[in-house]
C-alpha cells in the first residue's frame, strides 16, 4: 500500500482530486466507485474546480455509489444520493446514465443488491474505488463481525456507525439503523483503491487497518491485501503510523 501524509485536510483534497483527475485524464471512460460522507467532501469540490478550469472531462465516465441508508427517501437531503447532487453530480459533466446508485428503498432489496453487481460486472468492473474509513475499520457500510459480505447487501449498522451518522440528523431517533452497501468484492476486485482518512479520531483505525492482523473485525485491514491502493491521510489521521513510516509524500 502506498501512504501519502498530507499536511492537513486541504492538502489531503488537492492530492486525492489530483489523483482521480489523473485517472480520468489517462482514461476517460473510466468506471469510478463513489464514497460519501465527511472526508470526501474536499476532493468533490476539488474535482468540480477541476471540471470549472477545463481540466477534467467527466462525460463518458460511469459512477457507482457505495453504499446508501436504507429507507430514506431518494429526495431526502440526508440520503446519500442528495449528498452526491449536492457535492459532485450538479457540478461537472456526468451524464445522467452514466450514474448508478446504490438502491436504498424498501421492496425487493435482494434483486436490486444483484442487479446493482450486475451493473458494476457489465460496466467491466471498478477502475477506482474511493473509500473513506469509520472509526470501527468499516469501508462502505461493511461492518465488522465474524464474517463479511461479498455482495451488495442489507447491512444493520454498528451502534457507533449510528452514532456517526447522528452529525446529519438533527433528531437522534430519525437516523437509519440500516443501509445498502456495496460488499467486499466489488471493493477488492476494484483495480485501483484511493482510501482517505482525516481527523485524529481516525487514527486508531487506520493504524489497524495498516499494520494489525488482516480480519473481518477490522474490514479496512483487508485493504492489505489489495495490489494497488494508495492511502492519503492527513496528519491528525497518522498520529499512530507516524513512527513506522517516512511523511512527505509517502512510502509503503
Ligand atoms: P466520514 O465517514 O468520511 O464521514 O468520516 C467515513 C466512513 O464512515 O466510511
Amino acid at each position: 500500500m502506498r501512504i501519502v501524509i498530507a499536511r492537513d485536510y486541504e492538502h489531503l483534497s488537492c492530492l486525492g482530486a489530483g489523483l482521480v483527475g489523473e485517472a480520468i485524464v489517462r482514461k476517460p471512460d473510466l468506471v469510478l466507485g463513489l464514497a460519501t460522507g465527511v472526508t470526501p467532501l474536499g476532493v468533490y469540490r476539488k474535482l468540480g474546480e477541476m471540471y470549472e478550469a477545463g481540466q477534467v472531462d467527466f462525460s463518458r465516465l460511469t459512477v457507482f455509489n457505495l453504499d446508501e441508508y436504507y429507507g430514506l427517501s431518494p429526495a431526502d437531503p440526508r440520503s446519500y444520493r442528495s449528498y452526491l447532487e449536492r457535492n459532485l453530480f450538479s457540478r461537472v459533466n456526468l451524464r445522467p446514465e452514466n450514474i448508478h446508485l446504490v438502491p436504498g428503498q424498501p421492496g425487493n432489496v435482494a434483486d436490486a443488491c444483484r442487479n446493482y453487481d450486475l451493473a458494476i460486472a457489465a460496466a467491466g468492473g471498478i477502475d477506482l474505488q474511493i473509500l473513506g474509513i469509520g472509526q470501527n475499520g468499516h469501508v462502505g457500510f461493511n461492518e465488522p463481525g465474524k464474517s463479511l459480505c461479498v455482495a451488495t447487501h442489507l447491512v444493520d449498522l454498528a451502534p457507533q456507525t449510528v452514532e456517526a451518522n447522528a452529525r446529519s440528523f438533527p433528531d437522534h431517533g430519525a437516523v437509519p439503523g440500516r443501509a445498502v452497501t456495496v460488499g467486499m468484492g466489488a471493493i477488492m476486485k476494484a483495480r485501483r483503491i484511493l482510501l482517505l482518512a482525516g481527523g485524529r479520531e481516525k487514527a486508531a483505525a487506520v493504524a489497524g487497518a495498516l499494520w494489525g492482523p488482516v480480519t473481518t473485525a477490522v474490514p479496512a485491514s483487508l485493504l492489505q491485501l489489495h495490489r494497488h491502493t494508495t492511502l492519503i491521510v492527513d496528519q491528525a489521521a497518522a498520529g499512530l503510523i507516524r513512527d513506522c513510516t517516512s511523511a512527505a509524500g509517502g512510502s509503503g
